[in-house]
């Protein structure tokens, strides 16, 4: 192609076209992609870019615009799909972008949904709320209750089963393999195929991986601590390639792209950095939940490692693996023996004078943040809702940073002492 006639304004948007040093094969950390459409050498390869996305044959991406498929996302649905153990990620751009988009690929009008009765506040109300205006009916259950979901199950054919796999935020666990085998059965015994789903973002795939217990979609909300830092929004879904293309068809019509810089960081510097992370949370967090077990003002303190939590066995049974042994999470959601008002003040008084915990929702962050459910990331439950959920008004919830451990329990202590 003959540039030398070309005029500079017109050289300096094309400049040599094609450089030899795009060919990024040497580099030790992949570069940050930031192209949102890609040249295509002839008509063919366009179509076949088209073809290729719907029909996935090759190894080997054809590039033809962001919205479809892009390199820093596709890296990274890689790694997941690698560390969740399942064949494919599909990338959103919030861990409700990739919710959302679970929901448009699984159902139509028409289809019934079971729900374990504690999720995520928004989750909550994309069900209750938005999906009800699709004619796609949640019902809400408790799934630690098998011969109730036997029975739904006979009664409404739903398509799928929904839940956390601790409870956001009453850190409740799900027993997931029982859950898996009273769908099997049902299936087999119908010849239906009822699927499930688990949002498995307070837990992390490092600690648990619900695909290796037949549940058939994991997702996650990137933004937590698979991000790790607080700079980056993103959701995935890992699950069979035989749902890859209705997951992303729903991305490319709905748009909920992950941004190809936030895939970058989050494989970058989240990704591998989480191990060291959560070891660090976890250590920490077992320090915290006793210091306030034992504090006179606090009244109820739900911890996976605590000797007093409630699922003690299936904690011990979901959260121990050979090579990490037993990692109960950095989560941990506690009461004050006194009432809501005082819950206030004490919540007031840490956004006001500490150092260490700060008053904001988010969680599996580096920096410990501190938030009141029933006010914040779950408000918009109202009260009936709220009190099926298990969330008091004055349960708060605690996600362990990566600050000293000490400096966290002497914030917590000093507010307690001035909480009157
Ligand atoms: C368990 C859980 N799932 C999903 C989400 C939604 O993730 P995002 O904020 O990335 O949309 C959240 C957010 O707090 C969450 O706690």
């Amino acid at each position: 192609m003959d540039k030398k006639n070309k005029s500079a304004s017109t050289r300096l948007i094309h400049g040599k076209t094609v450089d030899p040093s795009w060919d990024f094969s040497k580099h030790l950390v992949p570069p940050i992609t930031s192209s949102t459409t890609y040249r295509l050498e002839s008509t063919e390869r366009g179509h076949e870019g088209f073809k290729e996305f719907l029909n996935p044959h090759s190894d080997k991406p054809i590039w033809v615009y962001d919205r479809l498929d892009e390199p820093n996302c596709m890296m990274l649905e890689n790694q997941m799909a690698d560390f969740c153990n399942g064949e494919v990620g599909v990338a959103f751009s919030s861990g409700m972008s990739a919710i959302s988009s679970l929901f448009l690929a699984l159902l139509k009008q028409g289809d019934t949904v079971l729900a374990h009765r504690t999720v995520y506040g928004c989750t909550h109300n994309l069900f209750q709320n938005w999906m009800s205006r699709l004619g796609i009916k949640v019902i809400w259950t408790n799934l630690l209750d098998l011969p109730l979901l036997s029975s739904l199950l006979k009664e409404h054919t739903p398509k799928l089963v929904y839940m956390e796999s601790l409870t956001n935020p009453t850190l409740e666990l799900l027993p997931l393999k029982k859950i898996v085998a009273t769908i099997e059965s049902y299936n087999k015994d119908t010849n239906s195929e009822v699927v499930s789903a688990v949002d498995n973002t307070f837990l992390t795939p490092h600690i648990l991986k619900p695909l290796n217990m037949g549940i058939d979609f994991e997702i996650h909300s990137l933004t937590k601590s698979l991000s790790g830092f607080g700079t980056e929004m993103g959701g995935m879904v890992v699950c069979s390639k035989k749902h890859e293309i209705s997951l992303k068809l729903v991305r490319k019509d709905f748009g909920g792209v992950l941004h190809p810089s936030s895939a970058w960081s989050i494989l970058q510097h989240g990704l591998s950095t989480l191990e060291i992370r959560l070891k660090k949370q976890q250590e920490s967090a077992a320090k915290i939940a006793s210091f306030l077990e034992g504090h006179p003002k606090i009244g109820k303190v739900i911890y996976p490692g605590l000797e007093s939590y409630e699922q003690k066995d299936l904690a011990t049974e979901l959260l121990t693996s050979e090579t990490h042994g037993f990692q109960p999470g950095f989560l941990i959601s506690f009461e004050l023996k006194s009432s809501a008002d005082k819950s206030d003040t004490f919540l007031n008084l840490i956004a006001k004078n500490s150092y260490s915990i700060t008053l904001a929702v988010s969680l599996g962050l580096t920096r410990t943040l501190i938030q009141m459910p029933s006010l914040m990331t779950h408000c918009t439950l109202d009260a009936d809702d709220q009190a099926s959920s298990g969330i008091s008004r004055k349960l708060i919830r605690l996600s362990v940073g990566l600050e000293d451990p000490q400096d966290i329990i002497n914030d917590l202590k000093s507010n307690l002492e001035q909480t009157v």
